[in-house]
């Protein structure tokens, strides 16, 4: 369970504030890579904020309820209790008690994840749970509007893209690499397109880089410049940057 506890194993900087580092991003920017790797450097807290909206959108598959009806879908978010359990390898999550992690990956969640996501009702209660895990500071929290509506104060704010083909390439080799099914790549390329036209362009909190957010373009860069990256620009704000 969320608890005061962080998740990091290597405590290189020493953090005398509580620190937010807020990553935001469309969808295969590398957002978790980067937030698991930046945890495990600072000793933060790594929090998925999307596996919230994918465990709820797995229950609302379940209920059979439409992703297009408001009403239902608020209904049943208060009758939802969804929880994060960090750990080095990522977040375990847990649907009303029970764990649902190895069940949010497949292209139905996927797709439905972001359908739930466009309902303010929906994003009102997550916000407000992701918010109350973040209050203790010293986390890393990725999503969409971790820096625009999560945590508009967080003192590191990073917007992680790269280009869609980029992204769809590297969706596509980490889902035949692990138990997602396989889709052909033009298929997830289609995909990620119609998942950021949807986060990119709902009314509540789209997807876009809050004003104080620092840019990092992944799409020429290979993953370990990506966290120096970051990471330098955490050590900016802790202090021990060179
Ligand atoms: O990061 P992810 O792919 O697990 O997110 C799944 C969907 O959840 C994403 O398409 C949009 C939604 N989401 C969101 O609206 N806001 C967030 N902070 C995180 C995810």
């Amino acid at each position: 369970m969320v608890s005061g506890t962080t998740a990091g194993s290597s405590n290189e900087g020493s953090l005398t504030t509580p620190l937010i580092v807020a990553i935001d991003g469309p969808a295969g920017a590398g957002k978790s890579t980067v937030a698991r790797a930046l945890a495990q450097r600072f000793g933060l807290l790594n929090l998925e904020s999307g596996a919230m909206y994918r465990a709820f959108a797995l229950k609302a598959i379940r209920a059979r309820i439409a992703t297009g009806d408001a009403v239902a879908l608020e209904t049943l978010a208060q009758e939802t209790d969804v929880r994060l359990e960090p750990g080095e390898m990522g977040n375990r999550v847990l649907l009303d008690g029970a764990d649902v992690t190895e069940q949010l990956r497949s292209p139905g969640v996927t797709a439905a994840a972001s359908e739930v996501s466009v309902h303010p009702a929906v994003r009102r209660w997550l916000v407000g749970l992701q918010q109350a895990l973040g209050a203790q500071g010293n986390v890393v929290m990725e999503g969409r509007d971790i820096g625009t509506a999560v945590f508009p104060h967080a003192p590191v704010k990073i917007f992680l893209d790269a280009s869609p083909e980029k992204r769809g390439e590297r969706r596509y080799e980490q889902n035949r690499s692990t138990a997602v099914p396989t889709e052909m790549p033009a298929k997830v390329l289609e995909e990620i397109r119609a998942r950021d036209r949807r986060d990119r362009t709902r009314a509540d909190s789209p997807l876009k880089p809050a004003p104080d957010a620092v840019l990092i373009d992944s799409t020429d860069l290979t993953l370990e410049e990506v966290i120096e990256r970051a990471a330098a620009l955490v050590e900016q704000k802790i202090g021990i940057g060179k």
